[in-house]
C-alpha cells in the first residue's frame, strides 16, 4: 500500500509573512493529516520555510531547478544548492515551466537526471492540454511526456521518483479531472513504468494535480492509481490544504 503524499505548489506567490502564517496553521493542524505533507515554496523563501518547519513531518520542495551542476548558468539553481539546503523534493516539467518557459521534453528529462544524481526525488509532472484531449490523444502525449523520462534512465525508473498527472486544463481552472477520467490516465502511467519489477513499479507514487479542493479530494484519492496531490491555488489557505491532506487515507 502506498502511503499518501499531499504537496502544496506554492507557485509564485507568498511574502515573508504571509508565509509564516500559512505555515503556522498548516503545523498546528497537521496531526489531523493521515498523509505525508510538503509544501514547495519559491527560491527565496526556501530558507524561512525549512526555520518554521524545523522539527516538523513537512517536507520542502522546490519548483524547478536547473539541468547544469554550477557554473556560469545566470539567474539558476542547480540541484546540489536545492539539497544541502534541505530540499527532499523538485519538481520537474511542470506545465507552466513547459508552455511559459519553453522547456521541451529533453530538457525536462536532464533536469529529472540532475535531480536524482544530487540525491532529490524529482516529481515529474506531465499531461495533455484540452486540444490534446478533445482530438483523442491525451494518453499519446502522456506517454511521449514519460518515456522521454524513462529513456533518459536507461528504461528503468528510479525507485523513490514520483510523477504528478496534471492534465493542463484543470490546472487553476476550477475544472477538474473526473476520478475515472484521473484513473484512467494514472494507470496508464503506471503502465509504462515496466521495470522488469512489477513490485516496484507498483511502489511508485503517482499524484492528481488540477483543481484539487477538500469538496472533491476524497473521490480523487480513492481511486487505486492516485496516490496524492500536487495542489495549486488550495495549498494557499491552511484549511482548504488541511482539508485535502485529512481526505488522503
Ligand atoms: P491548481 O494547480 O491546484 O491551482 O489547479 C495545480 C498545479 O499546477 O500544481
Amino acid at each position: 500500500m502506498r502511503k499518501k503524499l499531499v504537496a502544496g505548489n506554492w507557485k509564485m506567490n507568498g511574502s515573508l509573512a504571509k508565509n509564516q502564517v500559512l505555515l503556522d496553521s498548516v503545523k498546528q493542524g497537521l496531526a489531523s493529516a493521515p498523509c505525508d505533507v510538503a509544501v514547495f515554496p519559491p527560491f527565496p523563501y526556501l530558507l524561512p520555510a525549512f526555520e518554521s518547519l524545523r522539527g516538523t513531518r513537512v517536507a520542502i520542495g522546490a519548483q524547478t531547478l536547473s539541468e547544469y551542476p554550477e557554473g556560469a548558468y545566470t539567474g539558476e539553481v542547480s540541484a546540489g544548492m536545492l539539497k544541502e539546503l534541505g530540499c527532499v523534493y523538485v519538481l520537474v516539467g511542470h506545465s507552466e515551466r513547459r508552455s511559459l518557459f519553453g522547456e521541451s521534453d529533453s530538457t525536462v528529462a536532464a533536469k529529472f537526471v540532475a535531480a536524482l544524481s544530487a540525491g532529490l526525488l524529482p516529481v515529474l509532472c506531465f499531461g495533455e492540454t484540452l486540444a490534446e484531449r478533445n482530438a483523442g490523444v491525451a494518453l499519446d502525449v502522456v506517454k511521449r511526456q514519460v518515456l522521454a523520462v524513462l529513456e533518459r534512465c536507461g528504461g528503468v525508473w528510479p525507485e523513490q521518483a514520483l510523477l504528478a498527472y496534471e492534465p493542463v486544463w484543470a490546472i487553476g481552472t476550477g475544472l477538474t479531472a473526473t476520478p475515472l477520467q484521473a484513473q484512467e490516465v494514472h494507470a496508464f502511467a503506471r503502465s509504462l513504468l515496466v521495470s522488469g519489477v512489477a513490485e516496484r513499479d507498483a511502489g511508485v507514487r503517482i499524484l492528481y494535480g488540477g483543481s484539487v479542493k477538500p469538496q472533491n479530494a476524497a473521490e480523487l484519492f480513492a481511486q487505486p492509481d492516485i496516490d496524492g496531490g500536487l495542489i495549486g491555488g488550495a495549498s494557499l489557505q491552511a484549511e482548504d490544504f488541511l482539508g485535502i491532506c485529512r481526505a488522503a487515507v
